[in-house]
């Protein structure tokens, strides 16, 4: 008794190495890989959602709770008209968001879509995987879940992009009665009316890797301005707008949603990394799937490219990061090596002067 025969020590050493990946995977205990600190990747507009992500991180926060609190910077900036609080609207003047996180050491994750009047849906996503058996819950449950939970309502709607809003609802049909102050034999005499009519797929998302090999991400948007009430993007789809394996990396996109749910962008990207190319590689990969099933023509140009674009954004487990886009002149944030700073998206196709 107590003594192993080589063939008992060599089963139980099988029997430990396979537990201990089972324990591994289920946990996200895992080896850490050789990086020196917390890196984070984002969408152009997130250079302070990767500040925060890695500094919260560095202190011993969980990953998802990091990303999550970077991405509130955004959601709550009234400046920003793609995120959160003044987003720009549906095409009734109401703001609707969506957003989903997945939090890699669990393999867990949340959404919400089609979300009115709460500044951070992320946070309400996060609640979904914490505190329901769901995976998303949508529209006025939203709401109500979010009710539930204490967030506070508010008019999401800033001045600001109500009057993106109302500029658009007046010129973009001559057989309605709505009238542009332009065509309105009354001259521009109103101070407020906007002068560029802003009009955006823009999205925020944000991955993180920490030292200790664990990795979460979040993506987060007011989705495709002026848009059909209801309508959904690729932001709150586990798999399209967001993607995280704790084992092989995370990705996430922006950009037209339509096309990136199409190809399953971000689980695409992340099944690309897991066999074996560089979150480059994997990021255009993508972007030349999107490219390649655009068949329909009122979505090409004349020379048969997209005539919209998407950006895909990657971290490996072993903190490689890349983006890339269809068309040039698109940036990504990074934070690694100490260094936060905007870099330069792969691209398909260069975009004409
Ligand atoms: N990627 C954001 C959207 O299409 O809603």
């Amino acid at each position: 008794m107590g003594t192993l025969n080589r063939r008992d020590f060599l089963s139980s050493a099988a029997a430990s190495a396979a537990l201990g990946t089972l324990v591994s995977s289920t946990f996200g205990i895992q080896d850490s890989p050789a990086i020196d600190g917390p890196i984070a990747i984002s969408s152009a507009n997130g250079l302070r959602a990767t500040a925060k992500a890695v500094e919260m991180v560095s202190q011993g926060a969980d990953t998802l709770d990091a990303v999550i609190a970077g991405v509130n910077i955004v959601e709550e900036d009234p400046n920003d008209m793609s995120v959160g609080y003044g987003g720009l609207p549906n095409e009734e003047g109401i703001v609707e968001l969506d957003s989903c996180v997945m939090h890699g050491p669990t393999c867990e994750a949340g959404a919400v879509a089609a979300i009115r009047n709460i500044k951070t849906p992320s946070r309400v996503a996060q609640l979904v995987m914490q505190r329901t058996d769901h995976v998303m819950i949508v529209g006025e449950g939203a709401l109500r879940f979010a009710r539930a939970h204490g967030f506070a309502e508010t008019n999401l709607l800033t001045d600001k992009a109500r009057k993106a809003w109302l500029r658009w609802k007046e010129q973009h049909s001559d057989s309605d009665d709505w009238i542009p102050a332009e065509k309105s034999g009354f001259g521009d005499s109103r101070s407020d009316v906007a002068s560029k009519l802003p009009f955006t797929y823009g999205t925020i998302t944000c991955s993180v890797l920490a030292p200790n090999g664990q990795m979460s991400g979040v993506t987060t948007t007011s989705g495709l301005s002026y848009k059909i009430p209801g309508r959904i993007g690729d932001s709150p789809i586990i798999g399209a707008g967001l993607f995280v394996d704790n084992e092989v990396g995370a990705a996430g996109a922006t950009g037209r949603g339509e096309a990136v749910i199409k190809i399953c962008g971000s689980h695409t990207v992340v099944e690309a990394m897991r066999h074996g190319m560089s979150p480059e590689e994997a990021c255009l990969h993508a972007i030349k799937q999107i490219a390649k099933t655009t068949k329909i023509k009122r979505l090409r140009r004349k020379d048969g490219k997209p005539n919209f674009d998407v950006k895909m954004y990657a971290l490996s487990k072993e903190g490689q990061f890349g983006a890339a886009s269809i068309w040039s002149g698109a940036k990504f944030a990074v934070y690694e090596g100490g260094r936060n700073r905007l870099e330069d998206c792969a691209h398909l196709y260069t975009r004409d002067s």
